[in-house]
């Protein structure tokens, strides 16, 4: 009886998870850029703090792998949330990342690559490596950014 409680159980939160699966497509474009940014913001809030750690502007070292986590777990959200077509007036993603996808991609993926191997270094607490990890990581945004992201006016 339990068992087929659970499996009763599971088959419904799976119900629920295609839900929210099928619905994500149709998100109105600007809840989803104004998500995207958040997303932009974790990644600037934290590789701000590597670099406030790194230069001894602050000295709470201790918050060294807690960036580095934060900028990792927000790296794995980044390609999710450039649906196609999800620009507004707000947004300053470029078209090209819709006809370029495979460019996009890959830039996305640089930047899971580095932020793991910022993680890595943080973990080690070597200063030079995580600062060599960090500034790779500062390409990585750089290396989506030019080409992908309108200038400022
Ligand atoms: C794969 C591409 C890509 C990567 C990698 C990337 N970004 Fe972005 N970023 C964008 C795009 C495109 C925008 C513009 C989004 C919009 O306006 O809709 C953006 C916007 C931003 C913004 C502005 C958010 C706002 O409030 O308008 C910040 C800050 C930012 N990114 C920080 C970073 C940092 C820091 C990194 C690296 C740790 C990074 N990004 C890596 C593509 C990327």
């Amino acid at each position: 009886m339990s068992i087929i409680r659970t499996f009763a159980a599971a088959a419904a939160v799976a119900t629920v998870l295609s839900g929210i699966g099928a619905t994500q497509a149709a998100d109105d474009p600007a809840a989803v850029v104004e998500y995207r940014k958040n997303v932009m913001g974790i990644l600037g809030g934290s590789i701000s703090g590597v670099f406030a750690l790194l230069e001894g502007k602050v000295s709470w070292s201790q918050h060294m792998v807690n960036h580095a986590v934060a900028l990792d777990k927000a790296a794995k959200m980044v390609l999710d949330v450039f649906p196609e077509g999800s620009t507004t007036p707000e947004s300053r993603a470029k078209p090209e990342i819709w006809t370029n996808w495979a460019t996009f991609e890959a830039a996305g993926k640089a930047l899971q690559m580095a932020a793991a191997d910022l993680v890595v270094a943080a973990e080690g607490g070597d200063m030079a490596a995580i600062s060599a990890a960090a500034g790779k990581v500062g390409d990585a945004c750089g290396g989506c950014h030019k080409p992908f992201r309108t200038p400022k006016e």
